[in-house]
């Protein structure tokens, strides 16, 4: 029996430690919104979260996330405070990212792992974070502005004016 925590809730997996863990978060807990790419890890589609560091859970066996913390597109929202989207999430919308879609939620997550870990993401630590990311479609550049929108709107939303940091003036 596999034991892990996904996207908040204690799962248990009577399931083959082997298995993928795309397979599992897709076939055992039916949450569909991870998606098969490659199947090699060469394209990213895959990407959820393992105790906060972006991995490709097609060439993860279930079993190394044992006892571990996996969030995946599903449990984005749930990885800010409050109702609603994760700031990502909206960007994405207001940015227009998305084509066919394919590859998007494995963009979000790896975004979201970036901007866990740099708020405030240049263009070249963008492009470092999501070489692995394949967009069939071609929405680099979409994908690098709404990283960039995000970051803004959350450094909005965690200003605190009592510091007197203009955090801000940093995004130019
Ligand atoms: Fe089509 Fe990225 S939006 S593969």
């Amino acid at each position: 029996m596999i034991r892990l925590r996904v996207n908040g809730r204690d799962r248990e997996l009577d399931v083959d430690p082997a298995m993928p863990l795309l397979w599992a978060i897709r076939e055992q807990l039916a949450m569909p919104g991870t998606k098969f790419g490659c199947g090699i890890a060469q394209c990213g589609a895959c990407t959820v979260h393992l105790n906060g560091n972006a991995i490709r859970s097609c060439v993860t066996p279930v079993a190394a996330a044992e006892g571990g913390e996996v969030t995946t597109i599903e449990g984005l929202a749930d990885l800010v405070e409050g109702e609603g989207l994760h700031p990502l999430q909206q960007a994405w919308i207001d940015e227009q990212v998305p084509q066919c879609g394919y590859c998007q939620s494995g963009q979000l997550m790896s975004a979201a792992a970036l901007l866990a870990t740099n708020p405030d993401p240049d263009d070249a630590a963008i492009d470092a974070a999501m070489a692995g990311n394949v967009c069939r479609c071609g929405m680099y550049s979409r994908i690098r502005s709404a990283i960039k929108v995000a970051a803004r709107a959350s450094a909005v939303q965690f200003f605190d004016p009592a510091t007197s940091e203009v955090e801000e003036a940093s995004h130019g």
